[in-house]
Parts: C-alpha cells; structure tokens; sequence
C-alpha cells in the first residue's frame, strides 16, 4: 500500500434504504455494523431516523443526549460531538430522537439542504473504516441526503407478496441522485430478510427478487427469527444476546459479504 495515501483514507458510505417501513433496515444497519466492527473495520453507525430505533437498539437513552443528529444536520454542533462509543469494540454510533423530524422541516428552507449530512460525514470520514446509515421509511430529505452522502446503497427486502412495489421509486431515485450530485452512487446488494423456508411464497418471492436484480442479490437470507426481534428491548445487537441464533449467524454471514463487496 502507498504509505502517502495511507492517512486520508475515507470509510466507504454505506446507506441502508427502503421507503417501505418494518423491512429491516435498522435490524441490518445495526447487525451488519456490529459484524462489520466484530471482525476488526472501525465502524460508526448513523442514525438518520427520527424513530431512532438505531439508537435505542444500541443500548442508548434517548432522554439524555447532549447532541444528535439533529443538530449536527442544523450546524450547531459537529459530527464528531454527537458521535458516541458504543460498549462494542470498533462500533461507534451518531444517535438520534424524534427532534430530528423538525430538523428536516428547519433544513428544507435553508441552504445546503441535500449535502448537509455528506458535508457532516465528511469531516470524520478519516477515522473509520465503514459508515453505514440507517435511513428513515420514506423518500425524503433525510432519506435523499443519505443517498448523496453514500458510496453504497444496501436495500433490505421483505419476502412478503408486495415486497418489489415500491422500490421502482427508489431507483429512480437513485437515478436522479446520481445524475446530480453523486454519481458514483451503486447499490451494493439486495438483500431478502424476514424469509421463511417453509412458505412458497418466500420461495417465489425470493425468485422475483432474483429475477430483478440478479448478482446484486446476497448470498446470504435473513430468516424470520424472533432472537432478532428480542435484541432491541435488550439494546444489544443479536450478536450479543444471542450469537448462536439463526438470525446472528446469517448477519454474520452477510456482514462478510458486504466486507468482500466493498473490498473491491
Ligand atoms: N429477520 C427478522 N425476524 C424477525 N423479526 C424481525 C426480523 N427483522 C426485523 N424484525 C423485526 O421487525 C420489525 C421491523 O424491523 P426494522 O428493522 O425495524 O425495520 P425498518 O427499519 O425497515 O422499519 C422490528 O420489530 C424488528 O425487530
Ligand atoms: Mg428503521
């Protein structure tokens, strides 16, 4: 490796995105950055939700935050203030509250409005290996900066009947995005969670899933499994409360696939 480059080099942006709610995105932005830390990259997961279920999965109170998101989005206070360390080794955390739904509402009538979180990231882009980005279930400002700050878009995908409607807005989305202000926008990997093998309906949607975006498709599926369910109330990520579980093992197994992805 070139020891001149070796100094400024930037974590790869990774945003978790689907408009849809209750697909897994926060389950997969806070296992795979847990995985992803576990085996040695320095990781900070963004909380860019105003429901801040990243957060509090993590173990943090909400109630006593001196800074957030919120404010780092408004300038009042840097990324690296709202940044905390989490009791995992490697993982970092940019925790949010509801406070940032009338953050969004301030930032729409000011300047900068779309690259206020890639400005923010930037400035600590240094120090960590990966960022990933837990996004907001909707198409929206927060939604949008994420999609500017990122190299990477991860969509989770629920292997339910309409699990495929929807996301042509996302991609065309992503379109826009990187015919403007970034294009070197990629998604990095669909990925089918909530699965059940027992079910063909799983099974044909699966096989829907892979018929649209074919080697874009993980490997590995998320299954159904209650473990991962029970981890936020314990604010640990699966791989804490319980790293035998089936849902553990597949994060574990999909973080090393984003690993190899974004190696290359
Ligand atoms: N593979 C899974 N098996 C069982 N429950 C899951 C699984 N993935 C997510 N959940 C649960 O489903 C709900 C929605 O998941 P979540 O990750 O919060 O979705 P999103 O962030 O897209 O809204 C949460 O209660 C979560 O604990
Ligand atoms: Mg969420």
């Amino acid at each position: 490796m070139n020891p001149m480059s070796e100094g400024n080099k930037q974590a790869v942006i990774i945003a978790v995105t689907n408009q849809k709610g209750g697909v897994g995105k926060t389950t997969s932005a806070v296992n795979i950055a847990y995985y992803l830390a576990k085996s040695g990259h320095k990781v900070l997961l963004v909380d860019l939700d105003p429901q801040g279920n990243a957060s509090s999965g993590l173990g943090i109170d909400k109630a006593n935050l001196p800074v957030t998101m919120g404010e780092v989005l408004l300038q009042t206070a840097s990324m690296e203030q709202a940044v905390l360390q989490t009791e995992h080794k490697n993982l970092w955390l940019a925790p949010t509250t509801s406070h940032l739904a009338n953050v969004e509402a301030e930032i729409a009538g000011m300047d900068h409005k779309f690259t206020r979180l890639k400005s923010a990231l930037g400035s600590v882009a240094e120090r960590y290996d990966v960022i990933i980005v837990d996004s907001p279930p909707s198409l929206s400002l927060l939604t949008v900066n994420g999609l500017i700050a990122a190299k990477y878009v991860l969509l989770p995908v629920q292997a339910e009947f309409y699990a495929l409607e929807g996301l042509g807005q996302l991609l065309e989305t992503m379109k826009l995005v990187r015919k403007g202000m970034n294009p070197s926008l990629e998604l990095l990997g669909v990925l089918p969670t909530m699965t059940d093998s027992r079910t063909t309906l799983s099974k044909q949607v699966h096989d829907e899933i892979i018929k649209h975006f074919a080697e874009k498709v993980f490997q590995t599926t998320i299954p159904r499994n209650i473990r991962l369910a029970e981890a936020p109330s314990h604010g640990e990520p699966v791989g804490a409360y319980d790293r035998w579980s089936k849902g553990a093992r597949a994060y574990k197994a999909v973080a090393k696939e984003v690993a190899e992805r974004i190696a290359q």
